[in-house]
């Protein structure tokens, strides 16, 4: 019998149209938030919990340039990090330091964005993937490119627009947004290469491919929790 083997590039592309179609990425919540007219309650409530977020990402990154033993994938993924840390500008750009603009913008004060208390799925989110970069780097791979790269720029639409449409707002304060929607396009295909590197094996298919439903998962978890408490969904 013949073996249908998917190759890599092919394997790639369908999890492209995956993470297109998934729940987290169409996700009502989205849709509502996009509409606008949010109280700043809302605006807060969301902000708070995506904070979180937002300042382990890099951590997940971390995690995979010292775990893969691809000298050409770590070289991507420190790339990356230059972009999330942005050292070679300054740590008043780095991305978190961004998004604490936006939180300011909306009327947080200086550290209160950490007092805030967390949702479960916020906290389930970033336990999950960390558990992900100690268990399999490709599956972390997997939930860092498809899971977050792929599928940002077209969720972080639908966040801008609703700030947008809710508070006026400095554009400068929503220049993490802006900047994502382009520069995660650029992120995603940097990681691109490094899963077709990978992504020879079925096995090796599989662990990418379950990382990157893992996170998406409980993407859409989070986005679940967040239209429970913002609009009462
Ligand atoms: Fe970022
Ligand atoms: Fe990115």
């Amino acid at each position: 019998m013949a073996i249908t083997r998917v190759e890599p590039v092919e394997f790639v592309r369908r999890l492209r149209e995956e993470v297109k179609t998934h729940r987290a990425v169409t996700h009502p919540f989205l849709t509502r938030f996009a509409a606008g007219g949010l109280a700043r309650w809302q605006l807060w409530g969301y902000g708070s919990q995506h904070y979180y977020l937002v300042g382990f990402f890099t951590a997940y990154l971390e995690a995979i340039a010292n775990r893969t033993p691809d000298a050409q994938v770590r070289a991507l993924v420190r790339d990356i990090l230059e972009d999330e840390y942005m050292r070679r500008q300054s740590f008043e750009r780095s991305h978190p330091a961004l998004y604490r603009r936006f939180l300011r913008a909306i009327g947080f004060s200086e550290g209160e964005w950490d007092q805030i208390p967390l949702l479960p799925a916020t906290r389930t989110f970033v336990t999950l993937h960390l558990d992900m970069t100690l268990r399999s780097w490709l599956e972390a791979l997997g939930a860092v490119g498809p899971g977050h790269e792929w599928a940002i720029p077209p969720m972080f639409g639908h966040l801008l627009q609703g700030i947008e449409r809710s508070v006026p707002i400095a554009p400068e304060a929503l220049e993490y947004f802006r900047l994502h929607i382009d520069l995660d396009v650029k992120h995603g295909k940097l990681l691109e290469q490094g899963l077709v590197r990978w992504a020879e094996s079925e096995e090796h298919q599989d662990l990418i491919r379950r990382g990157a439903q893992r996170s998406l998962e409980a993407r859409a978890s989070f986005w679940d929790a967040l239209g429970q408490q913002l609009f009462g969904d």
